[in-house]
């Protein structure tokens, strides 16, 4: 049994063929689904699909990119809608340095905003973290998230990092880029992290791992990941698939 801990099934990419992608994972293997949210339209959406799906999970909250636009009323109604129990985090919230779709200062704000409303909430937090590894360790810190649970979604920082990343009782999420040839620092990472820390996505539609790399992303390619990080450390593919699931059910308060 896998775990995808991050595929956006709701985006629009998926339109014309959801249901039969979604059902192609669960049928391959992929028994269990984080869908998170990326504004507060995709976190009603993403509610409304774990009605539809019993093993598919959602988290709420509003993407750096997107926080521009983000008011107190906003944050209102991801607070109600995070009370649904199927509703098992909030995400993917943080920084992204790399675009900066939103004036820094803004991202900031809304990302201490969120993670405090995690807290009350005591709901672990997805962290999407895009060049601004400082700061978004500085806010985690500030919030004190690392009580209530963090999860670095698509981690690309260094080995060094993440290690203290999980001193702190973080969990890091990898993803398809893990699979690049070229991807040094993520296989270091996939090597030196605690198996009981290490949790795999897929991030779809976005970071397709090889060997198809290019096309759409979708969940039942989890398991490319799971392989990649099974031959770096040298144990079974059940192995990673056992941990990986375990982890991500712990984290998310899910039997
Ligand atoms: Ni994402």
């Amino acid at each position: 049994m896998l775990f995808d801990s991050h595929a956006h099934v709701n985006d629009a990419r998926f339109d014309e063929d959801r249901h039969e992608m979604i059902m192609r994972a669960y049928e391959n293997g992929v028994e269990m689904i984080m869908l998170p949210a990326i504004s507060l339209e995709s976190s009603l959406n993403g509610v409304e699909m774990t009605k539809q799906y019993e093993f598919i999970f959602a988290a709420v909250g509003v993407h750096p990119h997107e926080v521009k636009n983000m008011d107190e009323m906003t944050l209102e109604m991801i607070k109600g809608l995070a009370k649904n129990n199927k509703v098992k985090a909030v995400g993917e919230i943080g920084l992204d340095y790399f675009y900066d779709f939103s004036p820094r200062e803004v991202q900031k704000e809304w990302f201490l905003k969120q993670l405090l409303l995690a807290k009350e909430l005591q709901l672990p937090v997805i962290i999407h973290d895009r060049d601004a590894h400082q700061d978004v360790m500085d806010i985690l810190c500030e919030a004190n998230s690392f009580e209530t649970g963090v999860i670095m979604h698509c981690y690309s920082g260094s080995k060094e990092l993440a290690l203290e990343y999980v001193k702190k009782g973080a969990y890091i999420s990898l993803a398809g880029p893990v699979t690049f040839k070229n991807a040094k620092k993520a296989k270091e990472v996939a090597a030196a992290v605690p198996l009981d820390r290490l949790l795999i996505e897929t991030d779809s539609p976005y970071l397709t791992p090889m060997p198809f790399r290019g096309k759409r992303n979708e969940p039942e390619y989890v398991k490319f990941v799971a392989m990649e990080i099974a031959g770096i450390r040298g144990i079974p593919f059940a192995e990673v698939a056992k941990a990986t699931t375990e982890n991500a059910k712990k984290i998310f308060g899910i039997d």
